[in-house]
């Protein structure tokens, strides 16, 4: 077995692998979209599935793991707490717990940059060395982003919660019990935080209100391997029988739906054809409704999803962003880039975060007519009752997009700006790619697959 200092040297050239040598992309647009990617196991899932590994006994075995900058960061965390991760071939890690240790503040401070993930660490590392530090995110950001419903959480299984100057410190000097928690809403990264914690507390806990996503069934299908007794109940109610031990998994990720959509909307905006290997319906059933109603073309096939623009005009449609098996709040952003394109009035409605409407500014400057009304629009018919939370965005098209200078703003607005890219007449700079290999693997070697022109810059 290798050293630790030889797994941390693997895990930074990980890190070094996926991050990006160069910051912009310079994209010659108007070339439609033509070939086959092939999307691996979901971020959403995999950095999860690492953490519960920090739960067994012996290591566990996960597949179809992306090169994803989010993979590395998590990588380099579980390091710091003594988990090795290797690598044996591409795609697959192997994370071995056996020697969990306490981490230095100041390194968990340093990897954890912007990820929500450390968060997800407080159960396991509860269990396994009795606290758990969650660095301050910078500045008073731990105040502002809400991880409430985490927080009330962890104390319902009887943990102690501290903020200090460094962040908040949790601790559990009587042991973690089974506990009845209701969440204020379906939060996926709070109904997480509950089944990593609830698995190895003492009795049985009870999650109403949870989120049910497909990531969240594939890390209870993990949890399950490991040895977790948790029962789903209708109406989002989630059982969890804590157990004394548990051991390794072998796990295949789900596939990354979020990846899959973008892909398929740049199909779409650019007039082009992309075949997504790996693509899976089941999970993406919500999406295809609204593509085909766009005016999108798909064949599902054994390997993958073929997504095209089936010739004729596109036409506009009424979507609200929405927990599962609603339309995740992750597709509205390449969405709205073909329903630029599309003839009439398209309305977006953004009920699961609070401001996520910010990318569409660079979108308007690029010719696009899109209008963002902050509480809302009443008038509007709408499938599910209002939620305080939400914004509508109001996209009339089609309008001819034109080259632009960008700067990428978070994950999946910046995947819009690549398309929107692409889509436009003329020359774009999109600076800022880092943000982009968060999500997307190997997104640069994928359009030069699907025959984008453009240039990259340092
Ligand atoms: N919320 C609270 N308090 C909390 C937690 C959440 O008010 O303690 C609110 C949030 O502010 C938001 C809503 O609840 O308005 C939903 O947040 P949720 O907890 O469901 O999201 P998350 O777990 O932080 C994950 C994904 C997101 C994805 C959302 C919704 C990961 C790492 N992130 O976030 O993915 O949009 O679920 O499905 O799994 C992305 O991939 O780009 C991304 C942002």
């Amino acid at each position: 077995m290798d050293s630790i200092a030889d797994l941390a040297k693997d895990a930074q050239k990980s890190g070094e692998r996926v991050g990006l040598a160069f910051d912009s992309i310079v994209i010659d647009g108007g070339v439609p979209l033509r070939g086959r990617i092939e999307v691996r196991g979901a971020k959403n899932l995999a950095t999860k599935a690492m953490v519960a590994a920090l739960l067994g006994d012996t290591p566990s075995i996960l597949q179809d793991v992306p090169q994803i900058s989010d993979v590395s960061i998590v990588t380099r965390m579980l390091d710091a707490y003594g988990v090795a991760v290797t690598s044996p071939e591409e795609g697959v890690l192997v994370l071995d717990p056996t020697n969990v240790e306490r981490a230095h503040f100041a390194q968990i401070d340093a990897l954890a940059g912007s990820s929500r993930i450390p968060i997800l660490f407080c159960g396991p590392l509860l269990h396994r060395l009795g606290e758990a530090l969650i660095p301050d995110l910078g500045g008073c950001r731990i105040g502002d982003r809400p991880i409430d419903f985490h927080m009330d959480a962890l104390r319902a299984f009887g943990a102690i919660v501290d903020k200090s100057y460094e962040g908040i410190r949790i601790t559990a000097p009587n042991g973690l019990h089974g506990a009845n928690i209701e969440l204020p809403y379906p939060s996926v990264g709070a109904t997480e935080q509950v089944l990593l914690t609830a698995v190895r507390a003492q009795g049985v806990t009870e999650l109403k209100n949870a989120a049910i996503e497909p990531e969240i069934m594939d890390l209870i299908a993990v949890l399950q391997k490991m040895g977790a007794i948790i029962w789903i109940e209708p109406n989002r109610t989630i059982f969890i029988e804590g157990v004394d031990q548990l051991s390794g998994y072998t796990h295949r990720a789900i596939s990354d739906r979020n990846e899959a959509a973008s892909w398929a909307s740049a199909a779409l905006a650019t007039g082009g054809d992309i075949f997504v290997g790996g693509a899976k319906q089941p999970e993406l059933m919500t999406f295809l409704n609204v593509f085909r109603k766009v005016g999108g073309a798909f064949e599902v096939h054994e390997d993958g999803i073929r997504f095209y623009h089936p010739g004729g005009p596109l036409k506009p449609v009424q979507v609200e962003t929405d927990v599962h098996p609603g339309f995740m709040t992750d597709w509205q952003q390449p969405l709205i880039v073909a329903l630029t394109q599309a003839e009439g009035v398209s309305v977006i409605h953004e009920t699961v975060y609070e401001n996520r409407f910010g990318f569409t500014d660079a979108l308007v400057e690029m010719g696009a007519d899109i209008v963002v009304h902050k509480d809302g629009l009443e008038s509007v018919t709408r499938r599910v009752p209002r939620r305080k939370l939400e914004q509508a965005a109001v996209i009339t098209g089609p309008t001819p997009l034109h080259g632009a200078d960008v700067r990428v703003p978070d994950l999946r607005g910046g995947f819009s700006y690549l398309i929107a890219a692409l889509t436009a007449e003329g020359r774009s700079t999109v600076t800022n790619l880092g943000i982009i290999s968060r999500g997307y693997e190997h997104f640069v070697d994928k359009l030069e697959a699907l025959g984008a022109q453009f240039t990259l810059e340092g």
